[in-house]
């Protein structure tokens, strides 16, 4: 039932009718837990509240199934208006984004372009921004890319998935620009040819890409809710003598906040990731996909 359940999510994740209509509707189904709001005034308030008991914040204008330049150019527009919120209003948060969502599946010049343009901004205001990983085939290209920006930029990281077999020689190959590496186990739906179909295996892989990053000298956002993974970190970093400075925990907004506490609480810098805009539904069916007992929470608030 879970595994069926599963592939409904992801399928309706990626369905392009659903997305489109729920954009014209408000939070709906219970996104609320897991996206800060439509505007961005709700994102900065939200990004307040964790800041104020000491956990840091990664912005995300949800952007998907971008189809035309204009839309690419809205997205980058948004971006750079995060930016400029960010610093406006003084929260402590980097930003996330996606690269189709600055056109790379129209033409991959304009998503460099658009790229270019957020990185100055964000050198301006002294701040960071993570390319995140999309499915399988956007995962090369990504990585060209960011390899080509890293050239020229020093604020810029991007995310490896745990869940492909090709990422233990992405890690080791952009170690050679001492990339910033967000690692995360993988939320899309991929072929047994280029992912590990056990969760096991992907486990392995998540805890040996950490130690090979840390080992590298590497600054690692270790990006779970796992808590056997979290201790693993913590148990190597005691271990190897990795200081604080070199790692971070990242989680989702609305998942695991009492872990997110405790971890703050007991030393460890924690950034949350919060997303927001109108484009929430392909967002919020992939958190449906990775756990669907949060299916029940959805239906409560269908009935609301
Ligand atoms: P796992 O799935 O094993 O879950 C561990 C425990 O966490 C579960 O037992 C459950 O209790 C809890 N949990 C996990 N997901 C939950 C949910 N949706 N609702 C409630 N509880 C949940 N992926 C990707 O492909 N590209 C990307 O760029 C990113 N970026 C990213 C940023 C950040 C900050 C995070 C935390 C995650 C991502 N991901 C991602 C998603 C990632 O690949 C993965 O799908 C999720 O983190 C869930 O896996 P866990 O590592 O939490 O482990």
């Amino acid at each position: 039932m879970e595994v069926v359940l599963r592939n409904f999510f992801q399928a309706l994740a990626k369905n392009t009718t659903a997305n489109q209509m729920a954009k014209k509707y408000g939070l709906r189904f219970g996104a609320s837990r897991f996206v800060a709001g439509i505007t961005i005034d709700e994102a900065v308030k939200s990004v307040n509240i964790l800041n104020r008991d000491g956990r840091v914040a990664t912005l995300d204008h949800l952007g998907e199934f971008i189809s035309t330049r204009e839309e690419a150019l809205e997205s980058t527009r948004m971006c750079i208006e995060t930016l400029e919120a960010i610093a406006d209003s003084g929260i402590k948060s980097n930003l996330s984004l996606k690269m189709t969502s600055l056109g790379l599946d129209i033409d991959k010049q304009l998503c460099v372009d658009n790229m270019v343009q957020i990185l100055e901004c964000a050198r301006r205001y002294n701040n960071f921004v993570r390319i995140d990983m999309e499915d399988y085939a956007h995962c090369e290209v990504s990585i060209d890319i960011y390899r080509e920006l890293r050239k020229s930029f020093d604020n810029v990281g991007i995310v490896l998935q745990a869940y492909l077999y090709r990422t233990e020689q992405d890690v080791a190959e952009l170690n050679q620009c001492n990339a910033n590496l967000r690692l995360v186990k993988g939320a899309y739906k991929e072929s047994s040819k280029v992912a590990f179909p056990d969760k096991k295996d992907v486990d392995e892989n998540y805890k040996k890409l950490i130690s090979q990053h840390l080992e590298n000298g590497n600054y690692t956002a270790v990006a779970t809710h796992d808590e056997a993974i979290i201790q693993y970190v913590k148990d190597e970093a005691r271990q190897k003598g990795y200081g604080r400075d070199q790692f971070e925990f990242q989680m989702l907004y609305g998942i695991a906040e009492d872990l997110q506490k405790r971890l703050v609480k007991e030393g460890y810098k924690v950034r949350v990731y919060v997303p927001y805009g109108r484009d929430w539904f392909g967002y919020n069916m992939r958190r449906l996909a990775e756990r669907p007992a949060n299916v029940w929470f959805v239906l409560k608030n269908f009935f609301k």
